[in-house]
C-alpha cells in the first residue's frame, strides 16, 4: 500500500513531509509527489521512480509553505508514470488531493463526468473522485468538506485521502475507509500520516482516525466528524512503539506482518470482482478476452518458485471446472526448450513482482510464437503486467518479506475467479457448484483470520522440530502444491532441507527416508483422497516417522494418528489451498525465528529474481 503524509503548522511543510515520505519507503512504492499550498499558490510536484528522485526534481523550485500534503504511490489503476503519480489536481485547479486505496466504482462516475465534459489528466480512480468531489462542490455550490462529504457516501471502494485547496490556506481535509490514517498533534501543528513512522519524532500524542470519519486539520484544531457531520470527540493516545516497530505495523518481521495481512489482502483482491449474493464474478480481463480463453486448446501455465506452485494448483482447477488441458513450466525450462506453441494457446503467467528474468524471457518467446498471454501479477505496470495481452492483479499491496506469502494466497484467489469466470462462461460447472464456490471463496477471509488466531500452535510445533535436518511434506489433489509450497517455505526461511512430495509416491523410494528422525508434514483435509492420505500417514507412522498433520476441524481420524496437528475450518477441496497454505507458512516463520534467522532477508536469496 502507499504512505501518505500531511502537515499544517509553522514549520516549512516540504522538509517535514520529504522526511515523512521517506520514512514510509518501506511500505514499497512506485512513485511520489507532494503539493504546497502559500498564498493562494498551490504547487504540485511528482515523479514516477524514488523518493530521492523527487528530491533531486524540487531543487530550486518554490518550496516555501507551511502545510502540505506528500504522497508515495503503490499502482492500482493507471501504470507507474508522472502524470498516474499524486498528488492530483481537480480540473478547476483549485483543490489537490492524494489517496491510497481503490474506488471500485470510479469508471461509472468517470463516465458521467466525461459527459458532463471533464477532462482527465491521468488513468487513475484518484482524479475521478477528486473531480467528482469539485462537481459536487460546484453543483451544490457548497463547501468543499461537504462536498467530500456526499461523494464519500456515493464510491464504494477504500479510502484515506488528504485534500487542500486554495481558498483554506491552513486547512487539510482528511478521510478514511480501509485505508490507515494517523494524525499527530503538536504545538499549534499537525501531522498526518499513514502510520506513525513520519509523527513520532515530532510528537507521541497521536489520534487513530477510524472508518468513515472526516478531520478538519488546522494548525491549532482538529475537528472530528462522521459523514453524517455529526461531531465525534477525538480519542488521543501516546506512541509507545518505536519506530522500527511502527514500519512493521507492530509485529517483529515484515513476513509475520505480511501473513497476517492475509485476511484483508486476499479481502481486497476480491473486493469488486466477486459477489457471491448475486453470483458474480467481474474481471474486465477475462470478461474482455472470453472467447480467447474458454476456446484456449490448451494453457500453459509459467512461472518461478511459489508462483509456479500457485500455477499447479491452477492447474488441478482450470482442468477440474473449464474442462481444458493445463501444463505447468518452469519459466527457466520453457525459455531454453524449444516449446510447440500453437496459436490457439492460451500462457497464463504468474508472478508477484512483475519483473522476474525467467518468465519474462518465456513469455516474450511465447509471445513471438502468436499465444494470448494472461498475467496474474500483484506489481502494477510492471514488465510481465506490460507484456501481458489482459490481466487480473493480485492486489496484495508491496511483499516486502523476501518470502512470498500474501502474494501466493491472493495468486490462487485470482486463480479460482479466473476458472470460475471461464467456467461460467463455457457452462463447464453447475449452476449449484458454481454457487456453492463463490459462497466458499467469499468466506476465505474470515476462515484465514480463524487459522490465524491460532497461530501460536504452529510455534510450539516450531520449537519441537526446530533441530530436524530434514522434513518432508506430503498432500494430495489440490493440496499436492502445497506441500511443495510449504517446503519451499522452510528451505527458504530456516536453511532446513524439505521436499514436498505427492503422497502416494512415497513407495516408490523416498519412504527410504523414513526414521524416527524425520518429521512429516501431512496435508490431509478432508477431500476425495482423505482415506488414501490417512493409509500414507499410517505407512510412516509404521515406520516411526514423526507425523505433523493439517487437517479438517474435527477430524479425529488423523489427530489419532499423528504426533502433532493443527486444526483449520472445513472448506471445498478447491478453495483448501488458501487455507492450508497458512499453517506452513507460520511453521517456517517460527522456526526460522527459533534458529535465530533473518527472515525478512534469507542468506542468498533476492526477492525478485530479476537476473538468469
Ligand atoms: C518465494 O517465497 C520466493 N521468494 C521465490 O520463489 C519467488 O516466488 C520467485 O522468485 C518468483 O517470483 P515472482 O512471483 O515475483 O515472479
Ligand atoms: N488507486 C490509487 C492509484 O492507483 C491509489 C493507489 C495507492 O494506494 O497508492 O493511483
Amino acid at each position: 500500500m502507499c504512505g501518505i503524509v500531511g502537515y499544517t503548522g509553522s514549520r516549512q511543510a516540504y522538509p517535514v513531509i520529504l522526511k515523512g515520505l521517506k520514512r514510509l519507503e518501506y511500505r514499497g512504492y512506485d512513485s511520489s509527489g507532494v503539493a504546497l499550498l502559500k498564498n493562494g499558490e498551490l504547487n504540485v510536484y511528482k515523479k514516477k521512480g524514488k523518493v530521492a528522485e523527487l528530491e533531486e526534481f524540487m531543487i530550486g523550485k518554490n518550496i516555501d509553505a507551511q502545510i502540505g500534503i506528500g504522497h508515495t504511490r503503490w499502482a492500482t489503476h493507471g501504470e507507474p508514470s508522472d502524470r498516474n503519480a499524486h498528488p492530483h489536481h481537480s480540473a478547476n485547479g483549485k483543490i489537490a488531493m492524494i489517496h491510497n486505496g481503490i474506488i471500485e466504482n470510479y469508471a461509472l462516475i468517470k463516465q458521467d463526468l466525461v459527459k458532463k465534459g471533464y477532462q482527465f489528466t491521468s488513468d487513475t480512480d484518484t482524479e475521478v473522485l477528486l473531480n467528482f468531489i469539485e462537481d459536487i462542490q460546484t453543483n451544490n455550490a457548497c463547501s468543499l468538506e461537504e462536498a467530500i462529504r456526499i461523494a464519500l457516501k456515493r464510491v464504494t471502494g477504500a479510502y484515506c485521502i488528504l485534500i487542500i485547496e486554495k481558498d483554506n490556506p491552513d486547512t487539510i481535509i482528511a478521510a478514511r475507509k480501509g485505508s490507515p490514517l494517523v494524525i499527530g498533534i503538536g504545538k499549534g501543528e499537525h501531522f498526518l500520516a499513514s502510520d506513525a513512522s513520519p509523527i513520532i519524532e515530532y510528537t507521541k500524542e497521536v489520534v487513530y482516525v477510524n472508518d468513515y470519519e472526516l478531520a478538519i486539520v488546522k494548525p491549532d484544531e482538529l475537528i472530528l466528524k462522521n459523514l453524517g457531520n455529526e461531531k465525534i470527540t477525538p480519542y488521543v493516545t501516546k506512541l509507545d512503539m518505536e519506530l522500527a516497530a511502527i514500519e512493521k505495523g507492530g509485529y517483529e518481521h515484515f513476513m509475520i506482518k505480511e501473513i497476517f495481512e492475509q485476511p484483508s489482502t486476499i479481502f481486497d483482491c476480491l473486493r469488486g470482482r466477486l459477489d457471491a449474493k448475486e453470483g458474480l464474478i467481474k474481471m474486465s480481463g477475462v470478461d474482455e478476452n472470453i472467447e480467447h480463453l474458454m476456446n484456449a486448446n490448451r494453457i500453459i501455465i509459467i512461472a518461478c518458485g511459489t508462483s509456479w506452485h500457485a500455477g499447479l494448483v491452477a492447474e488441478y482447477i482450470i482442468e477440474e471446472l473449464c474442462r481444458i488441458p493445463v501444463e505447468v513450466e518452469y519459466a527457466s525450462e520453457f525459455r531454453y526448450r524449444n516449446p510447440i506453441i500453437n496459436k490457439g494457446d492460451v500462457i497464463i503467467a504468474i508472478s508477484q513482482s512483475g519483473e522476474t528474468a525467467d518468465t519474462i524471457v518465456a513469455l516474450e518467446k511465447a509471445k513471438d510464437n502468436g499465444a494470448f498471454i494472461f498475467g496474474v501479477v500483484n506489481a502494477v505496470g510492471s514488465s510481465i503486467a506490460r507484456i501481458s495481452n489482459a490481466g487480473a492483479y493480485t492486489h496484495a499491496g508491496p511483499e516486502i518479506g523476501v518470502a512470498s506469502t500474501k502474494a501466493f494466497t491472493g495468486q490462487l484467489a485470482v486463480l479460482m475467479m479466473v476458472a470460475l469466470d471461464i467456467a461460467k462462461h463455457k457452462g463447464s460447472i453447475t449452476e449449484e457448484k458454481y454457487a456453492e464456490l463463490l459462497n466458499e471463496l467469499e468466506s476465505v477471509p474470515e476462515k484465514v483470520d480463524a487459522i490465524l488466531k491460532n497461530a501460536d500452535q504452529l510455534k510450539a510445533i516450531a520449537e519441537k522440530y526446530k533441530s530436524a535436518s530434514d522434513f518432508l511434506f506430503l498432500g494430495r489433489g489440490y493440496n499436492f502444491p502445497v506441500a511443495l509450497e510449504g517446503a519451499l517455505k522452510l528451505k527458504e526461511i530456516s536453511y532446513i532441507h524439505a521436499e514436498g512430495y505427492p503422497a502416494a509416491e512415497m513407495k516408490h523410494g523416498p519412504i527410504a527416508l523414513v526414521d524416527e528422525n524425520l518429521p512429516v508434514v501431512f496435508i490431509a483435509t478432508k477431500d476425495l483422497y482423505h482415506e488414501k492420505i490417512i493409509s500414507n500417514m499410517q505407512e510412516i507412522k509404521a515406520r516411526k516417522g514423526k507425523i505433523i498433520s493439517i487437517i479438517t476441524e474435527g477430524d479425529n481420524v488423523s489427530s489419532e494418528i499423528s504426533n502433532d496437528y493443527f486444526c483449520i475450518p472445513a472448506t471445498d477441496e478447491l478453495i483448501a489451498p488458501i487455507l492450508t497454505v497458512i499453517p506452513l507458512q507460520l511453521l517456517s516463520y517460527y522456526v526460522g525465528i527459533a534458529k535465530g534467522i533473518d527472515v525478512d532477508k534469507p542468506r542468498n536469496l533476492a526477492k525478485s529474481v530479476t537476473v538468469e
